[in-house]
């Protein structure tokens, strides 16, 4: 395996979320203040906590140690106990809210089956799990879905006897046992993330009330819901909404000055022997995150990239000037090639870095700061970088406005380029 050649045991450069456990704990870097925020919400709010930031910015992972944190903090508290789901919630814009319902429940099930013995003892619990067990084991329960609907569709009125199976029944015993597992004050924390794959805020709005009063009511379960661009500030403010969604908490782009931390907990949790040498240290890591636009998941992408590259070309060394070397090398031949197979006119190159220029985000009814007499005119010039992936641009479904244009990870790559290869980050 690469990683083994480089000396590690696993991928130092992982794009997912860090995981709700204690190597997720020793992993996650520089977010003391954000998971303080996150578990006080928690802890003291049976209202939806609410995330907004960026992709790739750092939302699930400190959503999912601060959950982690507040079960082993909680592991004295009996009935207050709470409990991380080492899962994660989506909802698509075709899903219904019982769908969504089924989903969790049978997640809650699992938690309380894979941890029996010690959830047992733990809220002092009599309740028999066999029956859930049985429910979680049916294929056409699992799957869930279309397949669901011809046996599960009418909710409640009747309940299918010939499959022994309905839907609101196995709803009842999930109740029933949340109750009795819980106080007041105790819950399983569940996760409804990415709220942003819902493209409209109106979508998401409409997917939100729908769950206002039943999953994002029932007792014992707290939620956290977490989106980029914007969603979850505009569903927060619904009125329908408004009295049970905490106002979002902000998360910023990690400091520059953590990034060494980062690098050398990875490499401290990966590492074979006590010389390793990681593909990409600290100074090339810092490099590309302050080229990217401080995007986390951008860089550690293009950190797993690079490190294909060494191993495909066989130019691995441990050396980490040597690969620092390397790197610049390597990140400078990519933004070549992305900038050589483009065809930009100048006004578009001159939109894009004053685009850069303005931090990678703006509204296009700011036309007229970017030298435009209208929306419109600037629109030509947005449709050359949007065709050359340079720029994305979020549209809202409603009015098919564009509300905001982002300059994506190529398109900072390439800004760095035509800026001549300076290291921003000094
Ligand atoms: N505080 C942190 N310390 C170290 N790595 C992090 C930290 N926050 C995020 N990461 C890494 O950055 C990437 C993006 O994080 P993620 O939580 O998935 O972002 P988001 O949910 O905002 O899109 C993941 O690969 C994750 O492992
Ligand atoms: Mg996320």
């Amino acid at each position: 395996m690469m990683w083994n050649s480089f000396g590690f045991y696993a991928d130092l450069y992982d794009t997912n979320p860090i995981t709700g456990n204690d190597q997720g704990e020793r992993l996650l870097v520089g977010r003391a203040a954000e998971l303080r925020k996150v578990k006080t919400r928690i802890s003291n709010r049976s209202s939806v906590t609410s995330i907004e930031g960026n992709n790739g910015v750092g939302k699930t992972s400190v959503v999912l140690v601060a959950a982690h944190q507040l079960d082993r903090e909680t592991s004295q508290s009996g009935k207050d106990s709470l409990l991380c789901l080492p899962k994660l919630f989506q909802i698509a814009s075709d899903e219904d809210a019982t769908e969504f319902k089924r989903k969790v429940y049978a997640s809650v099930a699992t938690l309380f089956i894979d941890r029996e013995k010690e959830l047992l003892r733990r809220m002092d619990l009599q309740f028999a799990l066999g029956p859930l067990r049985a429910w979680l084991e049916n294929p056409v329960f699992r799957q869930g879905g279309a397949s669901m609907a011809s046996f599960g569709g009418n909710l409640g009125s009747q309940p299918n006897s010939a499959s022994g199976f309905d839907l609101q029944g196995f709803f009842n015993i999930i109740d029933r046992l949340l109750d009795a597992a819980f106080s007041d004050k105790g819950a399983v924390i569940c996760v409804l993330d990415n709220l942003e794959i819902l493209n409209t805020s109106a979508t998401a709005r409409d997917k939100l009330e729908a769950l206002r009063d039943d999953v994002f009511a029932a007792k014992g379960i707290r939620w956290v819901v977490c989106g980029a661009r914007g969603i979850v500030r505009s569903v927060a403010t619904s009125p329908r909404l408004q009295g049970r969604i905490i106002e979002p908490l902000e998360i910023e782009p990690l400091d520059d000055d953590c990034i060494a931390d980062l690098i050398s907990a990875r490499v401290e949790e990966y590492r074979a022997g006590p010389q390793s040498i990681p593909p990409v240290g600290v100074r090339s890591f810092e490099y590309i995150y302050s080229i990217l636009n401080s995007n986390l998941r951008d860089a550690l992408k293009y950190a797993g990239d690079f490190s294909l590259w060494l191993e495909d070309e066989g130019n691995y060394v441990p050396n980490g000037d040597e690969l620092h070397g390397l790197f610049e090398a390597w990140v400078a031949d990519l933004s070549d090639r992305y900038e050589s197979a483009l065809n930009v006119p100048p006004r578009a190159w001159q939109l894009f870095d004053d685009f850069c220029g303005r931090g990678g985000s703006i509204s296009p009814s700011a036309f007229e700061e970017f030298g435009f007499n209208s929306s419109q005119s600037m629109r030509g010039a947005v449709s050359r970088l949007e065709n050359g992936d340079l720029v994305v641009s979020e549209i809202d479904e409603t009015d098919n406005r564009r509300k905001t244009i982002n300059v994506t990870a190529k398109g900072w790559l390439i800004h760095h380029r035509r800026a001549g290869y300076v290291d921003r980050g000094g």
